[in-house]
């Protein structure tokens, strides 16, 4: 590889990186100026964010983790049964590790592992790790945002290929993006290619909200963390005793949203700019939209892909759907 590409590699890098950083005053000082106040939920996942949320995967009331989990444990040899022609598993978005061996270990005529994340870091680690672990195996790590439209490396055009994307992380873009999210996936696999994908389903109001308000308090603290986050990076003094986590689930939209609510009337200041709370005002910071298996399909078809197969968990918590790309 000549330099010149190298340093081209390398300034592709620190834009995706940087953009991220960039990103982080600007999208607060405008989602605060907002009538519903709001921060993107991308921001949760610094260092500490992170954490958490690994931790909120391991909860007890935090059922999506595990009931996705079991569908991959009970029904992987079906799912490799549909899928003779698949050879590289393309992940959008990477760090489910578990997911991905379970995967591996049910489908060995998979060749190629291309995981696609906007970390670098995560990306090296985990391809390490499942190098040494699955001989034979070729990993493909793709630096990219996954949320935009990704050019695969040559090596993976011309053979069967399987998007992955685990997690119900779908449940957290709005339909309308989930939708073009799904085409973009569609036209990265091709024709005749494969998603297979886990979308958590709609149920009783009490179950998803204990999901998204743990009893320890996990999940109260990976959504404070991003006034923290704010406070370190943006120069900005959330006084945080006087906020607190939400969980609402929003039955007409069917999502569950996450808010950070405000204990008092009370002014906050990021840099220069000032914003006003009155008491009971929330900062919205996330969706979880949950589907009923005949809403997902619809909206399957809609992006062109035809469903071929839907698992769930037995306690019908979670969808797993096979697509195959008409496209
Ligand atoms: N996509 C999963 C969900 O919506 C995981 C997740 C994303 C999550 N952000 C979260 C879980 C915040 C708890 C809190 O359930």
């Amino acid at each position: 590889m000549s330099v010149v590409m190298l340093k081209d590699r390398a300034e592709a890098f620190e834009s995706i990186d940087g953009l991220q950083e960039g990103g982080f005053r600007d999208a607060v000082l405008r989602g605060l100026a907002l009538p519903q106040k709001m921060i993107p939920s991308r921001f949760f996942y610094d260092e500490r964010g992170s954490e958490l949320f690994e931790e909120i995967t391991r909860l007890e009331v935090y059922y999506p983790t595990r009931s996705e989990m079991e569908i991959f444990d009970r029904h992987g040899a079906d799912m490799g049964a549909y899928l003779p022609e698949a050879r590289a598993l393309v992940e959008f978005g990477s760090g489910s590790s578990l997911k991905i061996r379970a995967m591996l270990k049910a489908m060995p005529q998979l060749t190629h592992y291309a995981p696609i994340d906007i970390s670098g870091e995560i990306l090296t680690r985990e391809a390490e790790a499942l190098s040494a672990d699955f001989r034979g195996l070729k990993v493909v790590p793709i630096h990219a945002d996954f949320m935009s439209p990704v050019e695969l490396p040559q090596e993976l055009k011309d053979i069967g290929k399987l998007a992955f994307f685990p997690g119900s992380t779908i449940g957290n873009l709005e339909p309308y993006e989930a939708l073009e999210f799904l085409t973009r996936v569609r036209e990265t696999v091709g024709t005749g290619g494969h998603l297979l994908i886990g979308v958590d389903r709609k149920k009783d109001t009490e179950t998803l909200v204990r999901a998204y308000d743990d009893p320890q308090g996990v999940t109260a603290a990976f959504n404070l963390n991003l006034l923290t986050r704010a406070n370190r990076e943006l120069d900005a003094n959330f006084d945080l005793p006087s906020f607190i986590h939400e969980a609402r689930y929003n039955a007409d939209r069917g999502r569950i949203e996450m808010h950070l609510k405000s204990l008092k009337d009370q002014a906050v200041s990021i840099g220069d700019c000032h914003f006003e709370f009155t008491e009971n005002e929330t900062i919205h910071t996330e969706n979880s939209y949950k589907y009923t298996p005949e809403e997902f399909r619809l909206l399957a078809r809609a992006a062109r892909f035809e469903p071929l197969a839907t698992w769930t968990d037995t306690n019908e918590r979670f969808g797993v759907y096979l697509l195959r790309s008409e496209g």
